[in-house]
């Protein structure tokens, strides 16, 4: 190795070093704002989000609908979505509870959130969820059936309006959406 070569890798090797001793500091300092009002630092912003995208493409790339997606699938979605997303995400014409509008990140309006997901990648983000977000994983209550039909609903919502929205979801409440939410009952505590 020529001594010019020996030098690069020394620095190379430095300034890892440096970088995992400021990580660690970090850490053991409480050093990064983890309060839900501090905007993130641009960089673990990015960080975050760009690695959430790519685990969710490829981690939905092995899945496939149950066959032709249906009214009857959407309607079935519509009161889960009224009873366990509405809250955190809004509706269409319907807005999110007081509460999750402080989350952080903040949970996105899905009508416009599916026009950049599959149908696939949306059953895996409801199926498993997102870990240090606040989005809950609705797999381990939830048949795989149901979250297709939840699924369907999202995919769906970017072409109603705030009439078929309210139509739908309410139908899907009074039928339980396929799932039953008795009144007064823990939602889904089978
Ligand atoms: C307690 C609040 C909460 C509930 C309840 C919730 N979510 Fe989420 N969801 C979030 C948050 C926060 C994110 C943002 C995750 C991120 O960006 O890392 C998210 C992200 C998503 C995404 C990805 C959107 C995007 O572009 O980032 C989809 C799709 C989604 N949720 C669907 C659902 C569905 C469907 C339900 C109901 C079955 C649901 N969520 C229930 C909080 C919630």
């Amino acid at each position: 190795m020529t001594p010019a070569a020996r030098n690069v890798l020394i620095g190379a090797l430095g300034m890892l070093l440096l970088l995992a001793a400021t990580g660690l500091l970090i850490v053991l300092t409480g050093g990064y704002n983890i309060a839900a009002t501090d905007r993130h630092n641009p960089i673990v912003g990015w960080a975050l989000t760009t690695t959430m995208r790519n685990h969710v493409q490829g981690a939905a790339d092995d899945l496939t609908p149950p066959g032709a997606i249906t009214p009857a699938m959407i309607a079935a979605g519509a009161g889960e979505y009224k009873a366990m997303c509405a809250h955190c995400h809004g509706g269409i014409g319907a807005s999110r509870a007081e509460w999750a509008k402080t989350m952080r990140p903040l949970p996105p309006a899905l009508a416009h959130a599916a026009q950049r997901w599959s149908i696939e990648e949306v059953h895996w983000l409801v199926k498993h969820g997102v870990k240090m977000s606040g989005m809950p994983a609705f797999g381990p209550t939830h048949d795989d059936a149901t979250i297709w039909n939840i699924a369907a609903f999202v995919k769906a919502m970017p072409d109603m309006d705030a009439g078929d929205y309210a139509a739908l979801t309410a139908a899907g409440q009074r039928d339980g959406g396929g799932h039953s939410h008795a009144p007064g009952a823990p939602a889904h505590a089978d």
